[in-house]
């Protein structure tokens, strides 16, 4: 923990900035278990915000652990500390009137909640989206072989299998990946999107 550190005002303020960009920050942070389909509703939902010609960045689980959080292992306390690192990298975007998307599992409740937290303290947005599909589809679907690693006990700590996911109790959204395909996904996205004024 640092001591004698004093935060340092900028003269800009959040709403200069989204006047001047003509855009609101948000973070639409998705969740759900591994193979519910949070990467693939990311890109392309990143992908139809950029043609809407708005500025936005992806956040993704695997893509994060190879680099800011290369350190950091599936464990609870790593997971608290991915999530955390996360909650702070999506506030600065999302300050900087960008339009998050991040894709992790994240799946403790406390953590989502601090991630929330740390966006709401700072007068910022955050819409939680609940990627949502039973355990025995996203095993069946297993595009990287994990689940079969996690049940033949080759990976430890598997969300789902040996490790707990604690699904959202009042999500913004709720989508069901076993009962719409991603275009619908990206369409109930933005909808939200469109009626609470963020596009
Ligand atoms: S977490 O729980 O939010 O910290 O996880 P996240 O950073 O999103 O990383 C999830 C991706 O890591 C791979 N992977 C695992 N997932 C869950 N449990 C264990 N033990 C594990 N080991 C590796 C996996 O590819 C996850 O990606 P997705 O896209 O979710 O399938």
């Amino acid at each position: 923990m640092a001591t004698n550190i004093v935060f340092h005002e900028g003269s800009v303020t959040g709403s200069q900035r989204a006047a001047s960009l003509k855009q609101k920050g948000v973070t639409i942070w998705l969740t759900g278990l591994s193979a519910s389909g949070k990467s693939t509703i990311a890109c392309a939902l990143e992908q139809h915000l950029l043609h809407l010609q708005k500025f936005c960045y992806r956040l993704d689980g695997d893509n994060v652990r190879f680099g800011l959080n290369k350190d950091l292992g599936f464990d609870e306390k790593s997971r608290n500390e991915n999530i955390r690192r996360i909650g702070e990298v999506s506030k600065l975007f999302a300050d900087a009137c960008c339009i998050v998307v991040t894709a992790f599992i994240s799946p403790y409740r406390s953590d989502r909640a601090l991630a929330r937290d740390l966006h709401e303290k700072a007068g910022l947005s955050f819409v939680e989206v609940f990627v949502d599909a039973p355990l025995e589809v996203v095993e069946r679907r297993d595009p990287k072989g994990l689940y079969k690693k996690a049940r033949a006990g080759e990976i430890k700590d598997f969300t789902g299998i040996s490790a707990p996911y604690e699904p959202p109790e009042k999500p913004e959204v709720h989508i069901r990946t076993d009962q719409c395909d991603v275009t619908d996904a990206v369409r109930i996205i933005t909808e939200y999107l469109t009626e609470h004024g963020f596009i």
